[in-house]
């Protein structure tokens, strides 16, 4: 295998590269690490991006040195201390055993190791062999506190993008305090960006902003003990001129689901510096003696052929090096869910017909929500009693769930693993469970409460509840919900000066979680979810294959969400299903094909009661599912691209196309009809320009060029919210 790590003992540069991208960076004057590139490949680095030396006020230089032309405040730093001479945002801040705040990391070695580690209780991309990627670590220290950083950096041989991560190691003899430890910093030198970002709210994640890169500092970040709905932990910095397909585009991502911050600061002289990792927000890990931290894992993408070409990126990623369940690769079931169908109001008695239409339609999975277990009628009680309510269920849940096998259907079941509810045997039991403040009432939220997962014996028993349902019932699909966020943070197994450590305890304790589940049952598909899409990230997506994307599942509102969460994520990751109209969230009405179109682009399935609908109705959900089984493997596993912005434009498209270029999948979109509609065009991306290829439904046959270059018309649609889907196969394959 070629070197994809180099280190030039001359000019201390460091280059790690592939056929893509080069990134590099050098150790400069007083140990510092100075970060010269990330882009498009170069051969060979010569020296050009050198710092820059300029006496400037105000900026402090090296002690000892008595040259005013270098200094550490406007260097580009790879990752910086604080508390000195840098003024900037700094990634690492620990408090010393004496109470300073000061450290400065200097190079001390480095080593380059084949393949990539996984790291201790984290989620991280993964190699399925060493000879696929290679790990560079710098290692730092600084002299005065005996604190080590190890920073790890891999690079795959195939794809745009680094990953890194730090880990630190207090060498000393005495306790200190990590106060700040991002897993990644990058600075780049005077250059106009924008920044896009996912802010959101419950039912509405991950809409799309974009704004210009002005001097000061912004951060996107989550205090919420989990990704959010308020923010996805994602952000692009890319030239002002990058569209979809052209411009420079960096993305940057976390594999973690807790809090985060990424900062991004343009400094006086129009720097800018990133710097991502777990929120410092009442962060504070104890460190003692000779103990070692680890952070989450960044990724760090570039892609000169704009937005897409970054997604592409993400989405191979995800697809091939972070889902690393059984499915990966695996078709995906249509399932119906009967939560927006019947609540949490019904009985065996009542779930069994909308099976039988299930089977009838060709549906092939039937998943229980919310409401099986405890004596659980609303959301007032009953989380943490995982054993099944026999009011609902006489003859127990095996019953039910053989009568779903028995018609040919795969069983699915909801749980909310990380929550109390006070109208609980569990809180009955075991008040201490529960996540609270000493002498402080928890706030409630949705009326539950967070378990203290910082704690072994809290998740051992539930893990042995929910392990026990799974075994004795035969469930193949796992729903696993998490319907509130985090408050009250405290943990009562830890000391005072641990506290800090609870927002992180609590992630690394999920984790456990789904690192013994997802082991004991390689065989269940499993499913994050947080009210909708409130945990959408990468660290979940390593344990749970697929994530429910927004329990808002109106067509219109689901395009914007669907669009911008494709940004990172690739639809066989993203769940849609089509729902009843009027819409329970927006109150619109579209029609059954909209609703369908937009959830048919996704891993597809139906939300409502299917008894409830009419023979027509259901003649066209019987057509849909047998479309969606026509291209389901193309929808799941192909290249996904956006085309048309529903944020910018009144409609949405984008398609889907196999490796081959042999297939194709375009959904379009218009949301208001208009007495003067103007003439819109949909042009696709990255087909053959030589092939032929055929619309299946007219049959007529059209160049790849033309599809690419001149576009087809949309047409004129005379009502709101309509969308039509074309297919297209290549004649002349090869
Ligand atoms: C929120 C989820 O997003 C919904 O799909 C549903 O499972 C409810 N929770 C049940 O409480």
């Amino acid at each position: 295998m070629t070197n994809l790590v180099e280190f030039d003992e001359n000019t201390k540069t460091f280059h790690l590269h592939n056929d893509l991208i080069s990134y590099i960076f050098q150790v400069e004057e007083g140990g510092l690490l100075s970060h010269l590139y990330f882009g498009k490949r170069v051969k060979q680095y010569h020296g050009l991006m050198k710092y820059q030396r300029a006496d400037r006020g105000f900026s402090g230089n090296l002690p000892g040195s008595l040259d005013r032309t270098f200094s550490p405040d406007t260097l580009l730093q790879e990752y910086s201390s604080s508390g000195i001479d840098d003024y900037r945002t700094p990634a690492v801040i620990v408090r010393q055993a004496d109470g300073s705040y000061s450290s400065r990391f200097q190079f001390d070695s480095y080593e380059i190791q084949a393949g990539k580690p996984m790291l201790d209780g984290l989620p991280s991309a993964f190699t399925e062999n060493d000879s696929e990627a290679q790990t560079l670590i710098v290692t730092l220290r600084d002299e005065v506190t005996q604190m080590k950083l190890d920073l790890l950096y891999t690079i795959y041989e195939d794809r745009a993008l680094v990953t890194r991560s730090v880990k630190v190691e207090n060498q000393s003899d005495n306790e200190v305090f990590l106060k700040k430890i991002a897993s990644m910093q990058i600075d780049f030198p005077n250059q106009k960006f924008d920044v896009i970002n996912l802010p959101g709210a419950h039912a509405s994640e991950r809409q799309m902003e974009r704004s210009r890169l002005n001097r000061g500092l912004r951060s996107f970040e989550s205090r919420r003990g989990s990704t959010s709905h308020q923010m996805n932990n994602f952000i692009a910095l890319t030239s002002p001129d990058a569209t979809e397909d052209q411009g420079d585009v960096y993305g940057f991502s976390l594999i973690y689901s807790g809090n985060f911050k990424f900062e991004v600061e343009r400094d006086p002289i129009q720097q800018t510096r990133v710097v991502a990792g777990i929120n410092d927000y009442n962060f504070s890990w104890k460190l003692k003696a000779h103990e070692t931290f680890q952070t989450p894992e960044a990724v760090m993408v570039y892609s000169p052929t704009g937005l897409n070409g970054m997604s592409q990126t993400f989405h191979h990623l995800i697809k091939e090096r972070i889902v690393r369940s059984r499915f990966q690769n695996m078709d995906r079931p249509i399932l119906v869910n009967n939560w927006e169908a019947t609540f949490m109001d019904f009985t065996e008695d009542q779930l069994k017909p909308i099976v039988d239409d299930a089977k009838k339609l060709g549906i092939e999975m039937f998943v229980l929500d919310d409401g099986w277990f405890g004596h659980r009628d609303d959301d007032n009680s009953s989380l943490g009693d995982w054993y099944v309510d026999k009011r609902k269920f006489p003859d127990g849940l095996r019953h039910f769930v053989d009568y779903v096998h028995d018609q040919g259907l795969k069983f699915g079941l909801w749980f909310e693993p990380e929550m109390i509810s006070f109208d609980s045997d569990l809180y009955r039991e075991h008040p201490d469970y529960l996540m609270q403040v000493p002498n402080r009432a928890p706030s409630p939220s949705r009326n539950e409460y967070l378990l203290d997962l910082t704690r072994e014996d809290v998740r051992e028993n539930i893990i042995n509840q929910v392990e026990k349902v799974l075994r004795e019932n035969a469930v193949d699909y796992v729903k696993w919900d998490m319907n509130r966020h985090l408050s009250d943070i405290y943990s009562q197994a830890l000391p005072a000066d641990q506290q800090g450590e609870v927002y992180h305890r609590y992630v690394l304790g999920l984790y456990a979680m789904l690192e013994k589940l997802t082991a004991d049952f390689p065989d269940i598909l499993f499913e994050g979810c947080s009210g909708g899409g409130g945990r959408f990230d990468m660290g979940i997506t390593y344990y749970m294959p697929q994530t429910w994307t927004s329990d808002n599942t109106d067509a219109v509102a689901r395009q914007r969400i669907q669009y911008a969460t494709s940004l990172v994520y690739p639809p066989s990751v993203m769940t849609a299903h089509v729902s009843v109209a009027p819409n329970q969230q927006t109150g619109r009405i579209t029609s059954l094909e909209t609703r369908a179109t937009c959830a048919m682009s996704a891993i597809f399935g139906y939300e409502l009661d299917l008894t409830q609908m009419s023979a027509e109705e259901q003649a066209e959900v019987k057509k849909q599912v047998e479309w969606y089984k026509s291209v389901r493997h193309l929808i799941q596993f192909g290249d996904f691209y956006r085309l048309t912005s529903p944020f910018e434009d009144n409609g949405c498209a984008w398609m889907f196309v196999s490796p081959d270029q042999n297939e194709v999948v375009v959904d379009t979109f218009q949301t208001m009809s208009s007495a003067q509609p103007l003439s819109t065009i949909t042009k696709l991306v990255n087909l053959d320009p030589n092939k032929q290829y055929q619309d299946l439904e007219t049959k007529k046959i059209y160049g790849g060029d033309e599809l690419m270059y001149m576009g087809f018309f949309n047409p004129l649609y005379h009502h709101d919210y309509a969308s039509k889907k074309y297919h297209f196969k290549a004649l002349n394959r090869h």
